[in-house]
């Protein structure tokens, strides 16, 4: 209501400048050049117009011009003729102007909405990727569950508790694979991590029991020096578990692209620095000189099927819980991935 009020006012002082142009024009003599100050209108008046309205503001100037060179009867015709040449010139120059530059930010403002259209796609993308990779776990565990539970029915006669049980895990699978869903797409948005309290063993132990199939499948001895008195953790356990599970798989990656005399993973949690923290060791190739640095980068990766985000994806969810991860190469072999996490008391000491 407001704004149509100013408009209102603007308009109607517009037209009285305009009229009073035209009389000191038409009044005064053909040596006068008021008309110029038509282009000085034009110029006030392109910031609340539409194009199609200063087109036609453009062209009324311009017609004012001519009938009050028309209408002057004083003055030397040429100059007078020339004069108004010079004003409509100007009108429409400056109209030109403003057409430009009308069409320059409506071009800019095209790019700017494209850009952000593309910003959001690719983040969406990210999030696509992010979440087939970190439910690629859970889901592989569903199906050697699903498998198990099958054979379990087939058996004859069918072993109820073991099918039950198996049922259980995919169960419980796929409610961490939606929880994990869940967490990457508030991870996305930028939400903080829902943080809980936990216990930081609990919820490492949790994690190799649904890797303990592929452990062992591979021969492959899991050494487990989790320190008994940690204090409980304050963090988000899906992503705590979700990094737990990056760490793991690639320890059992590198050991299985490596030769296969020693396969050990090592797993470690302690108190270090006032934070809790997990260390993970493996018998593999180790980290050749000169790779640390772009181990958490994203798309970064020596696999041949490897996306190249699990450490990415693991960086940011560790520093969004507050704690920080970090690589190491072992001289005598292997590679060695440490990550904290911030115990209970000191967030509450916060
Ligand atoms: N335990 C390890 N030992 C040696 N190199 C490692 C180890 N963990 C990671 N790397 C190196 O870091 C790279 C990046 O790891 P990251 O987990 O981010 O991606 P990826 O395992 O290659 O693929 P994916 O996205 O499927 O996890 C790996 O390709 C590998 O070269
Ligand atoms: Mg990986």
């Amino acid at each position: 209501m407001k704004a149509r009020l100013h408009l209102w006012i603007r308009l109607i002082l517009l037209a009285a400048v305009m009229a009073l142009l035209f009389v000191v024009d038409t009044a005064t003599n053909y040596e006068v050049a008021a008309a110029v100050f038509y282009a000085l209108v034009v110029l006030t008046a392109a910031p609340f117009l539409n194009r199609r309205v200063l087109i036609r503001l453009s062209a009324l100037c311009v017609a004012l011009t001519v009938l009050s060179f028309v209408l002057t009867a004083k003055g030397n015709l040429s100059t007078g003729l020339a004069n108004m040449g010079i004003s409509v010139v100007a009108i429409l120059m400056a109209t030109w102007l403003i057409l430009k530059m009308d069409a320059a930010r409506q071009a800019a403002q095209d790019a700017h909405a494209k850009l952000v259209r593309i910003a959001r796609i690719k983040s969406l993308e990210g999030l696509t990727t992010s979440i087939a990779h970190e439910i690629n776990q859970p889901l592989a565990a569903i199906v050697t569950s699903g498998t198990a539970c099958g054979h379990w029915l087939a058996h004859d006669p069918p072993n109820l508790d073991r099918a039950r049980q198996a049922l259980g895990r995919i169960v419980q699978d796929a409610g961490r694979a939606s929880a994990i869903v869940a967490r990457v797409r508030s991870l996305t948005r930028g939400d903080p991590p829902s943080t809980t309290v936990f216990s930081f063993n609990e919820a490492v132990q949790e994690v190799i029991g649904v890797s303990s199939g592929e452990i062992a499948r591979h021969g492959i001895a899991l050494v487990l020096e989790l320190a008994p008195d940690l204090p409980p953790v304050h963090a988000d356990r899906v992503q705590i578990q979700q990094v737990i599970g990056n760490l793991l798989l690639n320890a059992i990656e590198a050991i299985l692209s490596g030769p296969a005399q020693s396969r050990v993973i090592h797993m470690a949690s302690e108190v270090v620095g006032g934070m809790v923290q997990l260390s993970i060791r493996d018998s593999g190739p180790g980290i050749p000189a000169g790779v640390r640095d772009h181990l958490f980068e994203a798309f970064w990766t020596t696999k041949e099927d490897g996306m190249g985000i699990g450490l990415s994806i693991s960086r940011t969810l560790v520093e969004a819980n507050g704690g920080q991860i970090e690589a190491e190469a072992v001289k005598t072999g292997g590679a060695i991935f440490r990550f904290t996490v911030p115990p209970v008391q000191q967030e509450n000491s916060r």
